[in-house]
């Protein structure tokens, strides 16, 4: 091999790469991707410009509904929160009235209607003659009894949490066989 041989090869080499190098940046300037300085900037905005010209007084987080409650409810742990009630009532069939009347069969029971119980003119007053007691009055009953029924002789504040109200009722429909309400569970 000559020299003039050799140049050839090794420009050749040279050439080859030269070419492969400017076809990487090229490629690169094609397809780069801008950084953007300020990501989800435009997201934010229109978040803020939703809230700021929506009615915010109006929106209401709302949890789920009773009958999603119920329909997840279970009397077991309805049985365990029964435990807060029974300083004042049984909840077996037979059993005497304590402070307050039997709750044996109360789902779809006439309201304050133990005969031998004498009950505050406040309850007996609040409903129609010959109402039933339901899944709702229950749970507005039990979430705050003095709120819900001024004057009531029931001293106790109330469940709170709305899953321990589904509970509760579960496990009074479970002591209700004679009740036709329902709740349905998956
Ligand atoms: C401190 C005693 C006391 C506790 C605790 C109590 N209750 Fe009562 N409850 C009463 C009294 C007294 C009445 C009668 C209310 C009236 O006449 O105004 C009553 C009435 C009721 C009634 C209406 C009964 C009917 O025949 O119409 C229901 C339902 C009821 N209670 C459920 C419960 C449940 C469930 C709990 C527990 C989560 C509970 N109570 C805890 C004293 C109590």
């Amino acid at each position: 091999m000559d020299n003039f041989e050799v140049n050839k090869i090794v420009g050749a080499v040279l050439g080859t790469a030269l070419f492969v190098l400017c076809l990487g940046f090229l490629a690169d300037m094609i397809y780069a991707t801008p950084k953007l300085e300020k990501q989800a900037y435009i997201v934010e905005t229109l978040v803020a410009d939703t809230l700021e010209n929506s009615d915010t007084d109006n929106i209401v987080v709302e949890g789920p509904s009773l009958t999603e409650l119920l329909s997840l409810a279970s009397s077991e742990k309805g049985k365990n929160v029964s435990k807060k009630c029974a300083s004042c009532h049984n909840f077996e069939a037979g059993m005497p009235n304590k402070v307050g009347p039997n709750l044996y069969g109360i789902v779809d029971r006439k309201i304050a209607s133990v005969a031998e119980f004498s009950y505050s003119s406040a309850l007996s007053e609040k409903f129609e003659e010959g109402d039933l007691w339901n899944f709702e009055s229950l749970d507005s009953f039990l979430e705050s009894p003095k709120k819900w029924v001024p004057g009531t002789n029931m001293s106790f504040a109330g469940i709170k949490k709305p899953k321990d109200r589904a509970n509760i009722i579960a496990y009074l429909l479970e002591i209700s066989p004679e009740s036709n309400s329902k709740i349905i569970n998956n």
